[in-house]
């Protein structure tokens, strides 16, 4: 082999190292098993050996730890981990506190939050049985995570065991991992930010491995207690820092609107000096029974948000305006601009959101413009330069056609009556870049989940045309994937399991995947409670017995016109009826077990009409569900009971329940029941 060749062979090898480690690390999706990655790591060590001048281009001796491992215990989360909304400015935080207020509708509570640094690491729990720790779990999805406990053991700083006399029975502690800024400047040229470093290295089998990267930790929040003994949130994490562990001292209690903004701005300036990467304040309501009370939407709790630091902004070039087609057949236009790096991510596409908004800020071609990146969510345009837009430059023609040359239209929303901002392409399946983007939805986290089969190799499968409909997944040719660069046999193996054990999928999660407009995971739920199994929601396909069962849904508290429409709409297009029936044929979905939670409302089907005096609707409608009882959104003979408001109620109602013998009560009997 001649120098040129052995240059090329070896920083081959070192790219698919990296890549492989990339992987492995960050993806936590191995492509390749130890034994293949060994032979390519030995290899590629002996030719540095051989060839001395090999030596410039780096070595694979010094890639941190990376010897790839198969998957950890699974292991359900004794309460689920849950995400936190975001605030980016005062008014979504006035917004959050009103929220609050209107929740529990108490005039006399004097609120108190409880402000704390959001780390920006990886998250973990861990377990304590009578004082020793038994369990140490990584998030995963939220409802199950990973057996991580021999690694998150090397974190010194972690109390093996709780000394003391008041330590409950069973206690979960939930906190971010993560790595120093100093630390990780040792170890940078692995991975893209401390974030990966820390999870790559959380992640590794060998608990040795681990150790040799310096994690650290803040503790923040609790899972399970058994038995509860605190009141407050500072209450908690002033007692557990008594008990060992790391708690962050930029912590404190905060009581209106101008102290969260004082304590946001004066965070937010201390934000480089410190060691630790954070990327906004927790604003949590510092009373734990309120929180309580408060509880959580399906995917983050009511009683706090992530008040975010401003986002970090760059300027650039637009050098294309391009359309991009979302599952919904929405129309996103997408500026292609000059690469820039915006808070250490470098950027080359920033969303324009919709036609409205490139007339109303008459963005162009060729502009220069100030973006800004917030968060995990695609950068946005935040303002035009136009002093330095070039004199021949044109106006912006939006494109009328979606991509797949089908017209595109915008709707008339019946909610707000005005035409949507959004134009849509309303050809579904039959779009090819909207059936694409259907098919990452169905395998997304909150669907399928389907570990492995992320949007990127969606993209690859489609090209491949090895997947064209929903159904296709489940009839994947091994053999073909196999050949494609990047396959292992490890890797195969992996999304084969995936695969097959999301074949099991709850009624809800199903009805939610098979992506009908308006339709989330709350309706979702909502809806397998109404059908509660697959051959009841396979009524549906049929014209007749559909029109019967949507008649029936408008009964049903959370789903409205919007939503009933959606889903005939969804079921008069045969293709969707279709795809929809192959997928079926390939899973086994269960029934939706209703959790036939014993209390005071078991089996009662309860309406509420007119405001109450002491506490709000939803949460009147959380105490009925979390009792055994249901909602109803209408009057008609299934109903147990109408609970009367105090503050404008309607008489038309009230009469129809007379009408119809059921029992109808006033808000002061509903507090005695609540209280008996
Ligand atoms: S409280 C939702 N407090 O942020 C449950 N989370 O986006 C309550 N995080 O999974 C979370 N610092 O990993 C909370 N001081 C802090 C935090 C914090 C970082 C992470 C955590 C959580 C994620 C939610």
């Amino acid at each position: 082999m001649d120098k040129k060749n052995i240059i090329k062979r070896y920083k081959k090898n070192l790219q698919l190292l990296k890549k492989f480690n990339k992987f492995y690390f960050e993806k936590d999706n191995p492509r390749v098993n130890d034994a293949e990655y060994d032979q390519l790591k030995i290899k590629t060590l002996q030719l540095e050996k051989q060839y001395i001048f090999l030596k410039k281009f780096g070595s694979p001796a010094d890639f941190v730890g990376a010897k790839p491992a198969s998957k950890f215990k699974k292991i359900k989360h004794l309460k689920p981990m849950l995400s936190l909304s975001n605030s980016f400015g005062k008014e979504d935080m006035e917004d959050f506190i009103s929220k609050i207020n209107n929740y529990l509708n108490d005039k006399s509570l004097n609120m108190e939050f409880f402000s704390e640094p959001k780390i920006d690491g990886i998250s973990a729990t861990l377990i304590y049985e009578k004082g020793n720790l038994t369990k140490g779990l990584s998030r995963g999805d939220g409802v199950t995570g990973e057996d991580i406990l021999d690694n998150l053991k090397t974190i010194k700083e972690i109390p093996k065991k709780i000394v003391s006399k008041e330590v409950p029975n069973l206690i979960e502690i939930r906190c971010e991992i993560y790595i120093g800024k100093k630390d990780f400047m040792k170890i940078r040229e692995n991975f893209a930010n401390p974030r990966n470093a820390a999870g790559g290295s959380l992640r590794q089998k060998n608990p040795h491995e681990t150790a040799k990267i310096p994690l650290k930790y803040f503790a923040y929040g609790f899972g399970a207690i058994e038995t509860m003994v605190f009141k407050k949130q500072s209450e908690f994490l002033k007692r557990i820092s008594e008990w060992g562990f790391i708690t962050n001292p930029l912590s404190v209690i905060v009581k209106n609107l101008d102290e969260i903004e004082n304590q946001h701005s004066k965070i937010e300036s201390l934000r480089s000096s410190l060691d630790y990467d954070i990327d906004g304040l927790v604003y949590k309501v510092n009373d734990l029974s309120l929180q309580k009370r408060l509880g959580n939407t399906s995917s983050s709790p009511r009683w706090a948000t992530a008040y975010k630091f401003s986002a970090e902004k760059a300027s650039t070039k637009i050098k294309d305006i391009v359309i991009q087609v979302g599952r919904t057949g929405a129309i996103t236009p997408v500026a292609k601009v000059i690469p820039v790096t915006v808070g250490g991510v470098v950027v080359s596409n920033a969303t324009l959101h919709n036609e409205d908004e490139i007339l109303r800020k008459d963005i162009r071609v060729g502009d220069t413009i100030q973006i800004q990146r917030a968060g995990d969510v695609i950068p946005q345009v935040v303002s035009v330069d136009i002093s330095k837009r070039e004199k021949n430059s044109k106006k912006f023609n939006f494109p009328t056609k979606c991509l797949c040359g089908a017209v595109t239209k915008k709707d008339f929303s019946k909610s707000t009556n005005k035409k949507d901002a959004v134009r849509r392409c309303g050809r579904g399946y039959e779009c090819k870049f909207t059936a694409r983007e259907k098919l990452k939805h169905i395998v997304s986290k909150e669907a399928f989940n389907i570990d492995g089969l992320g949007k990127k190799v969606i993209d690859q499968f489609w090209d491949l045309k090895l997947i064209k409909e929903p159904s296709d997944i489940f009839e994947l040719k091994y053999e073909k994937i196999k050949k494609l660069e990047g396959w292992g046999d490890l890797s195969i193996n992996n999304l084969k399991k995936a695969i097959i054990n999301s074949q099991t999928i709850n009624l809800d999660k199903f009805i939610y995947s098979i992506g009908i407009r308006h339709i989330g995971q709350e309706n979702g739920k909502i809806l397998a409670s109404f059908f509660g199994s697959i051959n009841e929601f396979s009524k549906l396909f049929d014209l007749k017995s559909r029109k019967r069962l949507l008649n029936n849904l408008v009964d049903l508290d959370g789903i409205g016109q919007t939503q009933i429409e959606s889903i005939e709409n969804f079921f008069l297009n045969e293709i969707n009826t279709k795809i929809t029936k192959n997928l079926i044929n390939k899973l086994n979905i269960k029934n939706y077990s209703k959790i036939n939670i014993s209390g005071k409302f078991s089996n009662k089907k309860i309406m509420f009409t007119g405001g109450f005096q002491k506490m709000s609707r939803s949460e009147a409608k959380s105490i009925t569900e979390n009792n055994g009882g249901k909602v109803l959104g209408s009057i008609s003979k299934k109903l147990d009971i109408l609970v009367v408001g105090e503050t404008k109620p309607t008489k038309r109602k009230i009469e129809q329940a007379k009408k119809l013998n059921i029992k109808v009560i006033l808000e002061k009997e509903w507090n005695k029941i609540l209280n008996s």
